[in-house]
């Protein structure tokens, strides 16, 4: 089947975004996908015939890199549909153990290249009076592990982007979906994705630990990058997504944790919350 939209993939050389490029492709999308190196990119695309796609090499900390990324899909395709804000990844440590450069360069790909991506695509979608946004976060945006501090706080605040953005950009037409996934079988955990601080201080024994935990569960991860990708194909194609999104039977689990503890958290010291008003 052939169809007209035109997807825009941060981070596809592996992974979930790779994934999802090639679902796509099969069911006759246009796909812009962009990585660090557009060889490593097409190779694990593999051949495809004809200008479906469109492989780009963009560097996510540069506005420059990613406002071109836009301009040349748009002068390739005509427009675009959907913007998939894929790429990120993990990283492990206490807080005091992650160096400046080690957060700023987190932030830069987790959450800074996510906010440019938007900049640059609302235009197209103003104009055009219609798009679909999907951030993937994560499940450590909603309910975090012990560890990942700082990779928790770069997908809280792709949440808390998301759902305002969301409501910012109804009046165009436009629809934002945050995604939390659980634990999926990519690349994520292996040493070529995953960082951690540089930096080790003795007696973190309950992180090295939770770290072990992870490192363990490379290989078996519950969730399914090929379902993953067939939602998010389902969810830009529906009339009414969801802000919200939490993928696998584990994010299912820890989100409803969450929420329980969130509310017993909220009534137990409701009378304090309340103490705080002028009478
Ligand atoms: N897998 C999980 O368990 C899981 C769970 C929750 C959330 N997530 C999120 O899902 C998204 C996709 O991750 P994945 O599981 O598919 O992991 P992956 O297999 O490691 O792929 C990550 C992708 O992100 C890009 N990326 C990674 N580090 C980057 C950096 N320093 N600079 C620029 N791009 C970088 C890579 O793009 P190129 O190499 O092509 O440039 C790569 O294709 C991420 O945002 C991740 O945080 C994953």
């Amino acid at each position: 089947m052939k169809t007209e939209k035109v997807w825009f993939i941060t981070g596809a050389s592996k992974g979930m975004g790779l994934s999802l490029v090639k679902k796509l492709l099969q069911e006759g999308y246009n796909v812009a996908a962009t990585s660090r190196e557009s060889q490593r990119l097409i190779d694990a695309v593999g051949p495809i015939e004809g200008p479906q796609v469109l492989p780009l090499e963009v560097d996510l900390t540069s506005e420059k890199s990613i406002g071109e990324a836009f301009e040349r899909t748009v002068a390739h395709f005509g427009k675009i549909d959907v913007l998939v804000n894929n790429a990120g990844y993990g990283i492990g440590g206490a807080v005091e153990e992650i160096n400046q450069e080690e957060i700023n360069d987190s932030f830069a790909i987790n959450v800074m290249a996510v906010i440019k991506t938007m900049q640059s695509v609302m235009p197209y979608f103003r104009q055009q009076r219609s798009g679909n946004i999907i951030n993937i976060s994560s499940i450590a945006g909603f309910a975090p592990g012990i560890g990942w501090a700082m990779y928790a706080a770069t997908k809280y605040a792709v949440m808390g982007l998301s759902e305002v953005m969301a409501e910012d950009v109804k009046e165009f037409g436009v629809k934002v979906t945050v995604v939390a996934p659980g634990a999926f079988r990519t690349e994520f955990l292996e040493e070529s994705s995953l960082v951690f601080a540089e930096n080790k201080i003795e007696g973190y024994s309950a992180i090295r630990a939770s770290h072990e935990k992870y490192a363990a569960m490379n290989g078996t991860q519950i969730g399914n990058p090929e379902m993953l990708a067939q939602v998010l194909i389902d969810l830009a194609a529906s009339p009414n997504p969801p802000v919200r999104l939490y993928l696998g039977s584990d994010a299912y689990r820890r989100a409803t944790e969450k929420i329980h503890l969130l509310s017993q958290e909220l009534e137990s010291n409701k009378p304090i919350s309340y103490s705080t008003d002028f009478n």
